[in-house]
């Protein structure tokens, strides 16, 4: 505690021991911006066949050399250009196709040689240099090689960037480059708003994650601590581009996409490595943000008739979102093109987010993947998905999760005793109670509906393009896999959903729910009840909202997606994702399995390890781009004429077969179901979603 007090004093945040880090070389775009160029195909083994280069503004020759030398790298030569042909074609038909280059342009390279590249032919050749030094554009290497966020950063690889108050020393690896951990505001005391602007000033390394938020059950992975603080409020950026310092150009800034990661509001982290940015900067030039905001009691605590009024989560977002409107053109992003997008409870934040006025100001387009809501039908009670989308009033979060915090933290005495007490205990310990609060309250500041209003458009939801959808049997990551084998659907249905007798036949009565005939009545009943759940908890709700806010114009307009082929996700039965045969070790995707909750995230950001067969590939290229444009333009139909100057022919192809994703219409939809290739389709189990008490047309009639 007192080093970081000191270190704060000093002008270092977060500097731990990594110090010696700060570059000797200053700021790295102090004389020219940085452009990342790396051909990304999103496959990840074939990484290591390839590599990329910095693109530097135009200079006379006699500054290049030091130039890339500034930043640890060297003229890129004429052979490495020529073994990655396709590459550096691409990379540089796509400079001219933003307007970044001429149609046809020299670049300067090593030993002296200067190249010539054309978008329309797409073609690369050597060229006479001019007679007299004149500034041309630069091509350095980029020999930061590590393709996943695991890469740590080194003397060579840092990228230092100067914003108004701050120095943020960051780095690259064979992707992007990266600024992790920064600070968005100051830790706000406990069960208070944290404040913006209030982040240290000064220089900060941004060169590792921050810890997660305090939460029990931490994930880990290379590069990321397994621990967790209250001291938590932290982002972390990947950027295809950083401008020239102190460039007042908006020309060139590219859209941000605006990360809100899942876990139940009790869990999660913005540097889970399936969230990362890296690939979709260089993928489809656009910069990531992902962030932490506090979770669980720490999050959401509400107590009636006290100033603690809970949704301090969707206050860290906000201001997360207003240090991204200040900060992030330094790194390359637009401040007015900012799209939020979360899945799971990330997906219930967007929810919340498009209905919140001090939030709403905030983003341009929003993006909610497998969000939860509804839940109540064949007397399941007070469903865990509803919590979602009915937003409690703070004595009924509290009537939940109020007094049993106390007593398991073993606060007692008045009302202010208990809450003084609850200041003061350990962190991870207040969010490991057996009762934590996690719940969106109605306060009238963050939160003044008791749901998102989506009968007009009246101000009260964020009239902005927006995209909603599901995997498709996310169910099956919330009921039960039966523990002993069952032997009719009645008896599997009470097992994995809870039902009761009559329920069970009412759901069998009702022919809507036919059992998919495997010969296994265990696993076929498990099928059936997690359609139900599917149904239930989340697709019924994103069809309505999606129907709703279309047709009230509660939303300027609406794209729907179910996805048709996901990977691995969220699996408590541990039911392992598609079947292992012969040929498939990592599994058949052309067998039935099972695609999960939290399973088609690489849908979006790219990062799939390993591939099951090419369509997993393909589908990844084929959606992200989908996701990348919809984050461009809020419509997520990439133009040919980009995919072309991008070389993205597997695209391309799957968009022809597929046609255009439109919008949705009416209570029919359409809604695209993903995969290689992709299809539209009208909404999906409108009658069930019925039958259970949630008609398509529950929000607007
Ligand atoms: C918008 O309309 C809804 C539903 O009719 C209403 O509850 C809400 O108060 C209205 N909001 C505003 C800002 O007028
Ligand atoms: C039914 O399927 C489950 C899940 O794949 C499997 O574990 C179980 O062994 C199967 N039961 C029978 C009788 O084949
Ligand atoms: C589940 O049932 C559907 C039909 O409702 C079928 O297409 C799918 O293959 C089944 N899944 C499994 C894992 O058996
Ligand atoms: C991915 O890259 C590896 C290594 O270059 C290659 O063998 C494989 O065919 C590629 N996969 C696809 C689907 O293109």
């Amino acid at each position: 505690m007192a080093l970081s007090i000191c270190a704060v004093a000093l002008g270092l945040v977060a500097l731990g021991n990594a110090s010696p880090l700060l570059s000797k070389r200053g700021v790295s775009n102090s004389a020219s911006s940085l452009t990342f160029l790396y051909q990304n195909n999103l496959n990840y083994t074939d990484d290591v066949n390839h590599v990329g280069a910095i693109l530097l503004d135009e200079m006379p020759y006699a500054q290049a050399s030091a130039a890339c030398a500034s930043l640890s790298e060297s003229l890129l030569d004429w052979e490495t250009i020529t073994a990655h042909r396709f590459d550096f074609e691409r990379q540089l038909a796509y400079q001219s196709f933003i307007g970044k280059s001429q149609q046809t342009q020299r670049y300067y390279i090593a030993n002296g040689q200067v190249i010539s590249a054309t978008q329309a032919a797409g073609s690369i050749q050597l060229v006479a240099p001019p007679t007299r030094d004149i500034p041309l554009p630069v091509l350095c290497t980029q020999s930061s090689s590590v393709n996943d966020p695991s890469a740590v950063a080194t003397e060579s690889n840092q990228v230092v960037v100067s914003t108004k108050t701050n120095t943020y020393v960051g780095f690259r690896n064979q992707k992007s480059f990266r600024f992790l951990g920064i600070p968005y505001v100051a830790k706000p005391d406990r069960f208070t708003y944290s404040k913006y602007p209030s982040a240290p000033s000064g220089t900060v390394d941004a060169t590792k994650y921050a810890l997660q938020c305090s939460q029990p059950w931490p994930a880990s992975y290379p590069g990321v601590s397994g621990k967790t603080s209250d001291d938590c409020l932290f982002l972390n950026i990947q950027t295809p581009y950083i401008p020239k310092a102190g460039s007042t150009s908006t020309n060139d800034l590219r859209p941000v996409h605006f990360w809100i990661h899942g876990g139940g509001w009790t869990g999660g982290t913005g540097a889970d490595p399936g969230t990362d940015g890296g690939n979709m900067a260089s993928r489809d030039d656009y910069v990531t943000v992902t962030i932490n905001y506090r979770l669980s009691t720490l999050g959401f605590l509400a107590i009636p008739g006290t100033e603690i009024t809970g949704n301090y989560a969707f206050n860290d977002m906000v201001n997360a979102m207003k240090w991204t409107i200040d900060n992030i053109a330094a790194f390359g992003g637009d401040p007015n093109r900012i799209v939020i997008n979360g899945e799971s409870a990330g997906a219930g934040s967007v929810r919340v987010l498009l209905g919140s006025p001090p939030a709403q100001p905030l983003f341009q387009g929003a993006i909610a993947m497998s969000g939860l809501g509804f839940g109540l039908s064949l007397g399941l009670g007070y469903a865990y998905s509803e919590t979602y989308g009915d937003y409690l009033t703070i004595q009924g979060s509290y009537d939940i999760a109020g007094e049993g915090i106390f007593d398991e933290m073993g606060c007692s005495g008045t009302l202010d005793e208990k809450i003084a007490c609850l200041k003061t205990v350990d962190p991870l310990a207040l969010v490991s109670t057996a009762t934590v609060a996690r719940y969106p309250v109605q306060d009238g500041i963050y939160v003044n509906t008791e749901h998102l209003i989506l009968e007009n458009n009246n101000g009260s939801t964020a009239h902005i393009d927006v995209m909603f959808g599901t995997s498709q049997d996310e169910g099956g990551s919330l009921n039960t896999y039966p523990k002993t084998p069952v032997s009719t659907l009645s008896e599997g249905l009470q097992a994995s959903l809870g039902l009761d007798a009559t329920n069970a036949q009412k759901v069998i009565d009702s022919g809507l729910f036919p059992i998919y005939n495997t010969g296994n009545i265990t696993l076929d009943s498990f099928n059936v009840s997690t359609r139900i759940m599917t149904d239930l908890e989340f697709r019924c709700e994103a069809q309505a909202t999606l129907y709703a806010g279309d047709a009230s114009g509660a939303f300027k307009s609406a794209h729907g997606y179910q996805m048709r082929r996901t990977y691995w996700g969220y699996d408590p039965n541990g039911l392992g994702g598609a079947p292992v045969t012969p040929g498939y070790p990592y599994g058949n995707p052309n067998l039935p399995y099972f695609r999960l909750h939290s399973s088609e995230v690489a849908n979006c950001f790219g990062n799939l390890n390993p591939l099951r067969d090419e369509n997993d590939l393909y589908t990844i290229q084929l959606s992200s781009g989908y996701f990348s444009e919809f984050v461009k333009s809020g419509s997520p139909n990439p133009s040919v004429r980009y995919l072309t100057a991008r070389g993205y022919q597997k695209s391309i192809d799957g968009a022809a077969i597929t046609g255009k994703w439109t919008e949705v219409r009416n209570k029919k939809g359409p809604i695209m179901l993903i995969d290689y290739p992709a299809e539209l389709s009208d909404f999906v189990d409108l009658e069930q979603c019925a039958w259970l008490g949630y008609p398509v047309d529950y929000y607007y009639k």
